[in-house]
């Protein structure tokens, strides 16, 4: 499949266009380097895709530039590029959550409507359920974002739903769950402790370590987007996690172990907008999708811990 990937420099677009490329699919990856986090990590995300014979990477802004070229002969899309982040949505810098999760997905869909496509894959979150769950969530609770962020990450999913039914566009959502892994984004905690641990210092816990967290390896992330890409089970929405919670602070003393440098820890206040709970169940991701997170807590901070230390610039 010719497979158009938008948010191909960033985290989890990157490691779905590395996967696709071993695959043997074709990969047209678009992302605009937003400054949120360093263009070089982003570029060196994208490497491997920009080298590779059967990729190619264009640095478009989905919010204004024209689509067709990077449309052009697609067969899916997995449209990943948005502004995340719970704790910047607030004030002013709403506009641009607006910009890069709204209407970047609305110029999307409506270049889409002429295409024919096997499938239309929106990368949705857990921060459209809210704060209310004591316990594992399914994707038949009532969405009630807690944050900015998490509405517009909901506008989205109904903006894919409305272009299903109104134009045929193949749309299907996956709500990922806290992605962790290689090339995590800087912002996000396991990051920023692992990076702490490299280069010593303290780490700052928003919260009293408490809050609790469905951490996902991004391999099984990934998996979970090229099988809903090869069976495309259109119109459904369908949570992505691991199915088990930890908490902050277990993660912080998994750290401890695995890095053989326990973080010394400054605590702050809850940030608004963080939820107490993310927690999952996965049952239908399971049924269609033949899905079965492989990798626990430990051996993905060992692996992500790998990474840090051999790129010194991540
Ligand atoms: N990382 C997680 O834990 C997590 C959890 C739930 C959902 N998600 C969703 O998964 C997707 C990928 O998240 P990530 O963690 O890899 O984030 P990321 O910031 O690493 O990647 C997003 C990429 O989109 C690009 N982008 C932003 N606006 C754009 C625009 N207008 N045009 C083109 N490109 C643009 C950015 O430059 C960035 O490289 C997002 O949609 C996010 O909401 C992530």
């Amino acid at each position: 499949m010719h497979v158009l990937v938008t948010g191909a420099a960033g985290f989890i677009g990157s490691t779905l266009a590395d996967r696709l490329l071993a695959d043997g699919h074709r990969v047209t990856g678009v992302d605009n380097f937003h400054p949120y986090y360093a263009r070089e990590v982003k570029e060196r995300n994208a490497a491997g895709l920009a080298a590779h014979r059967n990729g190619r990477l264009r640095e478009v802004d989905l919010a204004v530039d024209d689509l067709r070229d990077v449309t052009d002969g697609v067969e899916a899309v997995v449209h990943l590029a948005a502004q995340p982040g719970v704790r910047g949505s607030w004030g002013r810098s709403f506009a641009s959550y607006l910009d890069a999760n709204v209407l970047t997905t609305q110029r999307l869909l409506e270049a889409s409507r002429e295409l024919d496509l096997h499938a239309w894959i929106y990368g949705s979150s857990a921060s459209v359920y809210g704060d209310d769950a004591t316990t594992a969530v399914d994707e038949t609770a009532l969405p009630a974002p807690h944050s900015p962020y998490g509405v517009t990450k909901l506008a989205g999913e109904h903006l894919a739903h409305l272009y299903r039914r109104n134009y045929g566009v193949p749309t299907l959502s996956l709500r990922y769950f806290s992605v962790y892994g290689p090339r995590e984004r800087p912002d996000k905690a396991i990051q920023r402790f692992l990076h702490a641990a490299r280069e010593g210092g303290s780490i700052r816990l928003f919260g009293d370590g408490s809050q609790r967290r469905d951490f996902t390896y991004v391999d099984d992330v990934v998996g979970a987007t090229v099988a809903a890409l090869e069976r495309a089970p259109v119109g459904e929405t369908l949570n992505v996690a691991r199915g088990r919670t930890a908490r902050l602070s277990e993660v912080i003393e998994t750290i401890g172990l695995v890095t053989g440098r326990p973080p010394e820890v400054e605590q702050a206040a809850t940030e608004i907008g963080d939820v107490r709970v993310t927690s999952a169940v996965i049952d239908r991701a399971a049924r269609l999708l033949d899905y079965a997170p492989a990798i626990d807590l430990t051996e993905g901070i060992r692996r992500q811990w790998a990474h840090v230390q051999n790129h010194p610039g991540s």
